[in-house]
């Protein structure tokens, strides 16, 4: 219908946050034109046998969902069957609205196709979203909720921040994502330690049954990174996302000196640590890998790793709609080529 190319180099003359603005209003609009939307569905959305998974309590059609970030205010979701994702993540949300660091805050690098932000969790807050969330859950594919803590709330009382957005989205979303590794809120990281992962597994534990992930950041020791894991799973979590943007600046020429870094030049270091995690973890929780993916190799190698599901964000702004699409329809060939029936059968096939 359209040439994502063409409509890529008239997106990519604006500014990025413009440009996600103007992307949000298509998308928004997408599901009410019934016939484009239809047809959009028919031609990216895969739904096949070998990639169908009952996991998490829910049902996933195919493996590859938009990793967080993208949506945050939850009012793309009813466009993203049509962008060929299985699931989607919204989020990150915070219980009041916040405004987000100072602009230029987005910044794109094509050639590289990898992006650096320092958005700052930017939302409309939980009551807002709660409201939007409302009139489309529960929706076709899953759809998970990221929480994070304001930035004015104190260390001390992050905690509760987190309580009271799993009580406000525990019955409107299929999981839950607890983010402490986003490196735009300060000290935000700091809460990737024993004591506050025990403490916010045991109390989500106490609140809800629906599953809740722990996402993690890929910048510490891989040790470090498993044994916080493992605590997470013994306290309670449901599964672990790996990995949130890196703050390793020499992966890009000529980067700002703040931000998160994402895109194809991290896809080595976030499957490097994937990796770590999943021959610890695969046969024990469910692993979603994120960070760097575009293409059904990279998908694939993760899933070889033990990742059960795969996040994309980045690779989606520079490849578009027919991403997902390809990626499923070569991971359906990957997992057959290795001799299985099934995407279950080929997830940490790597340390059988
Ligand atoms: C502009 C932008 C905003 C993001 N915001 C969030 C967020 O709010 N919460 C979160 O957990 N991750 C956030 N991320 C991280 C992504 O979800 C993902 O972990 C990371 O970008 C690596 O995946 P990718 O290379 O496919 O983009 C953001 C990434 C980008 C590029």
């Amino acid at each position: 219908m359209f040439e994502y190319e063409t409509v890529k180099k008239i997106m990519f003359n604006f500014e990025p946050e413009t440009a996600h603005s103007i992307a949000e209003c298509g998308l928004r609009t997408l599901p009410y034109c019934r016939f484009v939307n239809s047809y959009m569905i028919n031609k990216n959305f895969v739904n096949h046998d070998i990639l169908t998974q009952n996991i998490l309590g829910t049902t996933f059609h195919n493996p590859i969902g938009l990793g967080a970030g993208f949506d945050k205010n939850a009012t793309m979701i009813k466009a993203m069957p049509a962008m060929g994702f299985g699931y989607t993540e919204i989020g990150t949300m915070t219980p009041k609205p916040q405004a987000g660091n100072e602009k230029p805050r987005l910044f794109r690098y094509p050639e590289q196709e990898s992006i650096q932000n320092a958005m700052g969790f930017n939302n409309k807050g939980a009551y807002k979203i709660i409201g939007n969330l409302k009139k489309v859950y529960p929706y076709a594919i899953p759809v998970g909720a990221s929480i994070g803590k304001n930035k004015i709330t104190p260390e001390n009382k992050a905690l509760e921040d987190y309580e009271n957005l799993i009580r406000g989205f525990k019955d409107i979303s299929d999981y839950l994502a607890i983010n402490i590794s986003s490196p735009n809120t300060p000290n935000l990281r700091d809460l990737q330690n024993e004591e506050f992962i025990k403490a916010i597994f045991t109390m989500a534990k106490n609140i809800t049954s629906k599953p809740v992930l722990l996402k993690i950041a890929p910048d510490m020791e891989h040790e470090t990174a498993i044994t916080l894991c493992k605590t997470a799973i013994e306290y309670g979590a449901d599964g672990i996302i790996a990995t949130n943007t890196t703050q390793d600046y020499s992966l890009l020429p000529n980067p700002k000196d703040f931000g998160g870094i994402s895109g194809a030049v991290m896809s080595d270091k976030s499957y490097e640590m994937f990796k770590a995690i999943g021959a610890e973890l695969h046969d024990k929780t469910v692993l979603i890998s994120v960070g760097g993916i575009s293409d059904a190799k990279d998908a694939y190698r993760r899933i070889r790793a033990g990742a059960s599901l795969i996040q994309i964000l980045s690779g989606f702004i520079f490849k578009g709609p027919s991403m997902c699409k390809n990626i499923n329809e070569e991971l359906i060939e990957l997992i057959k080529a290795d001799g299985f029936n099934h995407i279950s059968e080929a997830i940490g096939a790597d340390f059988k």
